[in-house]
């Protein structure tokens, strides 16, 4: 008699669980609802829900049964963001473990694009770098296109970007010497600081080539200013003024530039190793 007693409770309670839990997962989303009867029900509707479940003590129950019946669910929505820790934590910071040693460098920070490192940009990246280090700071640019303006300060001294390749880390922008008031503003990367360095990564200028005649058409990729600055493995793009070469001494080692007019100018003293022209360059009109 006791034991059917209470699996009649045990029964009541379970029918009353899953039609509470039916109810909730019935209700349409509200943008497609027209219709009054099927409205879903409004806060204070539901609050009184809250109240009666909370003192007939059903909500643990009903949280517990709702969070069993969502697992799946939640579970892929969890593992659409889901970082890999390790990647970064040890193997791509291992994969660079040799710079590290070399400089000994105590800083390091990364980038990626999907949330998953220190930084998604590399400016606020470049901006946690310490003010006027004598010691180096490592910033790690995982894969991806980054369209933004980046200024490297002259107080952010001793600062390496190592990308991963000049084919998969590039940074971009779409400045013109018209849009900025000049071809020196118009830069995607502006670099005042010295000894900076940068390792397999490519700066992009993507606004479109001027028309034949067309003035004010100069679209700097990248404008190097600190003295002691190298590249190794870097891309440099643009139609017009890539590359402003502007002061300093400046080291480029098999890099790529890729322009149709004055792709490279300035005024700096730099050693370019292994630089590749593109095709259909009027090798005259470069100075270094
Ligand atoms: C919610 O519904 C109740 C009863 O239908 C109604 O009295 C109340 O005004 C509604 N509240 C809101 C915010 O629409
Ligand atoms: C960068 O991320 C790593 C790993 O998540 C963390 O250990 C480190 O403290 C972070 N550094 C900064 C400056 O946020
Ligand atoms: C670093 O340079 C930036 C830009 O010139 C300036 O705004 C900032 O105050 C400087 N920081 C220090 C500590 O001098
Ligand atoms: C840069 O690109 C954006 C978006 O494509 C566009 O709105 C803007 O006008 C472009 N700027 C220049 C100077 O071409
Ligand atoms: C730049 O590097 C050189 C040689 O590594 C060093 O002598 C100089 O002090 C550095 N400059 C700055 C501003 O840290
Ligand atoms: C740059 O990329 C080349 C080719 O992928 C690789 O051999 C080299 O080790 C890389 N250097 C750095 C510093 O990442
Ligand atoms: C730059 O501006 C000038 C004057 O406003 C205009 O004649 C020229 O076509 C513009 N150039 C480009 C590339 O948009």
């Amino acid at each position: 008699m006791r034991i059917t007693n209470t699996s009649f409770w045990l029964l009541a309670l379970a029918i009353s669980l899953f039609s509470i839990i039916f109810a909730l997962n019935i209700i349409p989303p509200p943008s497609t609802t027209s219709n009054a009867a099927i409205n879903p029900p409004n806060s204070s509707q539901l609050s009184v829900l809250k109240r009666v479940l909370k003192q007939s003590g059903l909500e643990d129950l009903l949280s517990l049964a709702t969070r069993i019946m969502y697992r799946p669910h939640h579970h892929r929505r969890r593992h659409k963001v889901k970082c890999d820790k390790n990647r970064w934590s040890f193997w791509l910071i291992a994969h660079y473990k040799r710079l590290i040693y070399h400089y000994r460098i105590p800083l390091i920070l990364t980038v990626d694009t999907k949330g998953c490192a220190n930084f998604t940009s590399v400016q606020k990246a470049v901006d946690a770098v310490p003010d006027f280090s004598p010691s180096k700071t490592l910033i790690i640019i995982d894969t991806g296109t980054y369209r933004e303006k980046v200024v490297v300060h002259a107080n952010k001294t001793n600062l390496i970007l190592q990308g991963r390749g000049y084919h998969n880390t590039i940074i971009a922008w779409n400045d013109t010497a018209n849009s900025t008031g000049g071809t020196s503003y118009s830069s995607s990367v502006a670099i005042f600081a010295p000894n900076f360095t940068a390792y397999n990564m490519s700066f992009k200028n993507t606004a479109p080539p001027a028309l034949p005649g067309e003035v004010g058409g100069q679209a700097v990729a990248l404008r190097i200013g600190g003295d002691q600055a190298a590249f190794y493995g870097c891309g440099f793009y643009g139609a017009q003024d890539t590359l402003h070469d502007d002061r300093g001494r400046h080291y480029f080692k098999e890099c790529f530039v890729q322009g149709s007019i004055d792709f490279i100018f300035g005024n700096a003293r730099s050693l370019y190793e292994v630089l590749m022209y593109y095709p259909n360059i009027p090798y005259n009109t470069y100075k270094t």
